[in-house]
């Protein structure tokens, strides 16, 4: 199925890494969430990124109460060990970590209590239900914003609620949140829906931050070919992406 997709695909000359040399949204601190497994299949990703270009890292952990527990501290904690790793490899790359939040009860207990652990100059990500609209959303945007936090949705063209009715993705964006998009969704590794919505995102010039959301090599392996793609060119041409500034 992937490979047929990528015989699919138009390359073109365009290099991502003229434009960007971060990447906003991936798993790989092993074993805490359902994203790298092991030190070294971190590492072996983390070098390949690196081979591609990129220069900085912000790996973004799950926190979902009800599946992986994680808090600031282990996540910190997780990244150090992954850095002396590279260190001790002579990687030469910025790994930095944030978390890609769920909206539950956890993470409004955690903007309560101010507990978060942002990127860049104060950014928030987080994703949500799949298939309903959180009661709620818009307060907590509003909350966010009040208390100085940047809030940015992970992968909007993946929440089927809002892929199955492109409109509703414009109101959201009123509300003040910023977009973030998964790179793959544009050449169709997530299914058409989530295609079709990155699509129409991109040509609207609704996007902020891209990224790789990679959970392990087999996501890489499609990243590496979808930067190259008109798609991600058009992308860069159409939207103000801000990964250079964090
Ligand atoms: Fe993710």
């Amino acid at each position: 199925m992937l490979s047929k997709l990528f015989n699919n695909l138009k390359k073109t000359d365009f290099n991502i890494t003229e434009y960007i040399t971060t990447d906003l949204h991936s798993h790989l601190i092993p074993g805490i969430d359902d994203g790298v497994k092991t030190l070294d299949e971190s590492i072996e990703i983390i070098s390949s990124m690196q081979e591609l270009g990129f220069k900085k890292l912000i790996t973004t952990p799950h926190i979902m109460y009800h599946r992986y527990k994680n808090t600031k501290e282990i996540i910190l904690d997780g990244c150090k060990k992954v850095n002396e790793e590279l260190q001790n490899r002579d990687i030469d790359i910025e790994l930095v970590a944030s978390a890609e939040y769920y909206f539950d009860e956890n993470f409004l207990e955690l903007i309560e209590k101010d507990d978060l652990l942002p990127f860049g100059d104060n950014y928030i990500l987080f994703e949500m239900s799949y298939t309903n609209k959180p009661f709620g959303l818009e307060q907590t945007v509003f909350n966010l914003l009040s208390k100085g936090y940047r809030p940015v949705l992970a992968h909007p063209e993946r929440y089927s609620f809002l892929n199955s009715n492109l409109e509703k993705l414009d109101k959201l964006k009123d509300c003040g949140l910023r977009f973030q998009l998964n790179l793959n969704s544009l050449i169709g590794f997530y299914g058409k829906n989530p295609r079709v919505a990155a699509k129409y995102l991109s040509q609207k010039g609704l996007i902020d931050f891209v990224g790789s959301d990679i959970h392990s090599m087999k996501y890489f392996d499609s990243y590496k070919k979808a930067v190259s793609t008109k798609q991600v060119k058009e992308l860069f041409e159409n939207n103000r992406i801000k990964n250079y500034k964090i």
